[in-house]
């Protein structure tokens, strides 16, 4: 049987991260892209990065093949293409202050997937996230199934580690859902969330549950602060949760970022019309294979609609930058 053929866009601190995750869990080979270094051309960092990797294989045990490029040509025939092109924040910055970089970066990566990995699904990463994957959708034509973006599966992970720290318990054993947009307003659910089944609100004060869910909102932020660039580590985890469940068709259920049209009422907050957002998402090999709904309580609707509203104001950005895309 064939190996899954992953490939990396952008071969910086998430792209070399997701590389490694790939070969350490052997989910495929791994084909990692980056563009030449204006300043230094000598160099070739996808190439470098891909060496380095490939020679923990005997260490870690992996026999995933890593290869490095800066030619769009050698992702042909992947069936996951991850996109992390595009300039990380600063400090100060927020996601939606790289959008009229970022959008630009995005448009031409995915000009080359559309050429060279027409069969791919492919998970956007770079920000500000729910506007870049709808750039990526614009620009391929792909099916909305085969365009997806990353962010709850990282979202959710650090909402469920900072009540893990507040609790004393395992993270393995927080159980919680978080949807909405890659923004300050994403939407944490403390009523769906529990420790093995107990209302998490049985067993924290709910001032405690909020300031989780406000740490949780502004988790990218606080790294950022910390390091100067943006978190790599958790980014990575959570695109790697997605690409497992694709390459091993195991129809997990993960927040992603997802084309929405009635559900969750995205296309009420947007003048009748989808657009992609955080949802729970069943996920195998053909990428989003269904939309998971359920009724929200008023105030969960109200924030709901609210992060939607932001994404739309964003999309509305990425169109005036570029009309063409519709
Ligand atoms: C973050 C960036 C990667 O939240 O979006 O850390």
């Amino acid at each position: 049987m064939r190996r899954a053929k992953i490939s990396v866009i952008g071969a910086g601190n998430i792209g070399g991260e997701c590389a490694r995750s790939i070969a350490m869990k052997e989910l495929g080979d791994v084909v990692l892209v980056d563009i030449p270094f204006k300043d230094k051309p000598e160099l070739h960092m996808p190439r470098g990065k891909a060496l380095d990797l490939a020679c923990c294989g005997p260490v870690e045990k992996f026999d995933s093949r890593i290869t490095g490029t800066f030619e769009y040509k050698d992702i042909e025939g992947s069936d996951v293409v991850i996109v992390t092109a595009g300039v990380p924040r600063k400090p100060g910055q927020s996601r939606d202050d790289l959008v009229s970089i970022n959008a630009g970066i995005v448009k031409s990566v995915a000009q080359q997937i559309k050429q060279y990995a027409p069969n791919a699904v492919v998970i956007v990463v770079s920000n500000p996230l729910d506007a870049m994957v709808y750039v990526m959708w614009k620009v391929t034509g792909f099916p909305a199934n085969r365009v997806m973006g990353q962010a709850g599966a990282l979202d959710v992970a650090r909402y469920k580690t900072f009540l893990a720290m507040e609790l004393g318990v395992s993270v393995e054993d927080i159980q919680g859902l978080l949807l909405g947009g890659h923004g300050d307003d994403m939407v944490p659910l403390p009523r769906l969330t529990s420790v093995n089944g107990i209302p998490i609100l049985d067993l924290l004060p709910a001032e405690k549950v909020q300031a989780c869910v406000d740490r949780a909102k502004v988790g990218g932020g606080e790294v950022v602060k910390l390091m100067g660039t943006s978190a790599w580590y958790a980014p990575s985890a959570g695109t790697i949760e997605m690409v497992e469940a694709i390459v091993r068709d195991k129809k997990r259920v993960i927040p992603c970022a997802a084309y929405c049209d009635k559900e969750f009422n995205v296309a009420g907050m947007n003048e009748g019309k989808g657009l992609f957002v955080g949802v729970p998402c069943v996920v195998g090999s053909k990428g989003v294979e269904k939309i998971i709904t359920f009724k929200m309580d008023e105030t969960e609707q109200k924030s709901m609609n609210e992060s939607i509203s932001h994404v739309k104001d964003l999309i509305a950005v990425t169109r005036k930058l570029f009309p063409d895309l519709g």
